[in-house]
């Protein structure tokens, strides 16, 4: 999308994620690319960050979960409250932001 020249806004709170992926992106994109991305160290779980993150966007990839199929029989309250109340979260946060698409990553682990 930045190789497109889009604004990208990131929402991620690195539960599983590596910050060091970052620097993997800006290295495959220009210094004015790169300027149109913003992160926001937020979670999902909390939809004040949802909103914020939404703010003036008009396409959502929602790609946030919590994997492993494993990971959500030892702790199915976390997994649950990743998997679908913060996907909740990002769809009302993006229905009362009026954004034109939403596409959503599933996940076997939900
Ligand atoms: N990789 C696959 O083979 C595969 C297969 C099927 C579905 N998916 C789905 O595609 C999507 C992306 O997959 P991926 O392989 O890039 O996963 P990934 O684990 O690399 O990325 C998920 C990101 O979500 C972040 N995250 C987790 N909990 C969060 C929270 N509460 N708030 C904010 N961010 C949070 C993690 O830190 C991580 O950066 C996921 O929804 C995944 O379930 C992936």
């Amino acid at each position: 999308m930045l190789k497109l020249d889009q604004e990208v806004v990131g929402l991620d709170n690195f539960a599983t994620g590596h910050r060091r992926s970052r620097d993997a992106v800006s290295s495959c994109v220009t210094p004015a690319q790169w300027a149109r991305f913003s992160l926001i160290e937020g979670d999902i779980r909390h939809a004040a960050d949802c909103q914020n993150a939404v703010k003036g966007v008009t396409h959502v990839l929602h790609q946030a979960a919590l994997g492993s199929v494993p990971r959500s029989l030892h702790d199915p309250i976390t997994t649950d409250a990743v998997n679908i109340g913060g996907f909740l979260n990002m769809l009302v946060a993006s229905r009362d932001e009026k954004v034109s698409s939403f596409t959503y990553a599933a996940s076997s682990s939900t």
